[in-house]
């Protein structure tokens, strides 16, 4: 068994306004919830180095819990790298896990989008997991752009930490849980959630970790 960990960023600023996609900060709560993300994976990968397999008869040196942190993977923007900034290790910032791109709706929150472009709006609702915003993406894209990610994914075999997107995790989360893909645009993932994945021979186990921040 392997530890998948998957986390939104911390609150950002437009989670605050309820603006859509950009490249926000963190707010001072996200911040807390960086802090708050690095002890949580310290204190699994202390838990997990302790159970890893050694044998001083071969001349191992016992696992350190440096040398079993997790591979940290972020999109490119701002909010998810700020959230991993605590952990001791080096990132891979993937563009294939950017936010979905919400096109000409970028910037806007759903209240004006309803009001300046009801029938995007509309047609959005009608069928989220294909609309394809105007100048932007659609579920079905964004599936289709983290499949290089799933497949590097599968290749690991020490755990992983993906902070990233509602979207993007929707999608990973939708992959590893066996959810059908037209359900996906409706999970619900919480800010300030690490979803623990034990990948087993049939599937996967999930846990959630709310922190309080
Ligand atoms: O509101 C946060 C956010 O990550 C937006 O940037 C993004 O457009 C949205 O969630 C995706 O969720 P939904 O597909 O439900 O609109």
């Amino acid at each position: 068994p392997r530890a998948i960990y998957l986390s939104r960023h911390g609150e950002s600023e437009w989670n605050v306004t309820g603006q859509l996609g950009g490249d926000p900060n963190l707010t001072p709560r996200g911040r807390r919830y960086a802090h708050a993300l690095n002890a949580f994976i310290m204190a699994e990968t202390k838990q997990y180095a302790a159970s890893q397999p050694w044998s001083e008869d071969d001349g191992d040196a016992p696992p350190t819990v440096e040398g079993a942190l997790p591979l940290v993977w972020t999109s490119q923007l701002r909010r998810t790298r700020q959230t991993v900034a605590h952990i001791p290790t080096i990132n891979m910032c993937w563009r294939a896990l950017n936010e979905i791109d919400a096109g000409v709706c970028e910037g806007l929150t759903y209240a004006s989008v309803a009001e300046s472009m009801p029938d995007v709006a509309a047609a959005r609702k009608a069928d989220k997991l294909r609309y394809r915003y105007p100048g932007g993406e659609s579920y079905v894209d964004v599936l289709t752009r983290l499949e290089p990610v799933i497949l590097e994914l599968e290749r690991q075999r020490g755990p992983v930490l993906i902070v990233a997107h509602n979207a993007v995790i929707r999608g990973i989360y939708a992959y590893l849980m066996n959810k059908t893909q037209a359900g996906c645009p409706s999970i619900d993932i919480p800010l300030h959630t690490v979803f623990k994945l034990t990948t087993r021979a049939y599937g996967a186990e999930e846990q959630r970790f709310p922190l309080d921040v």
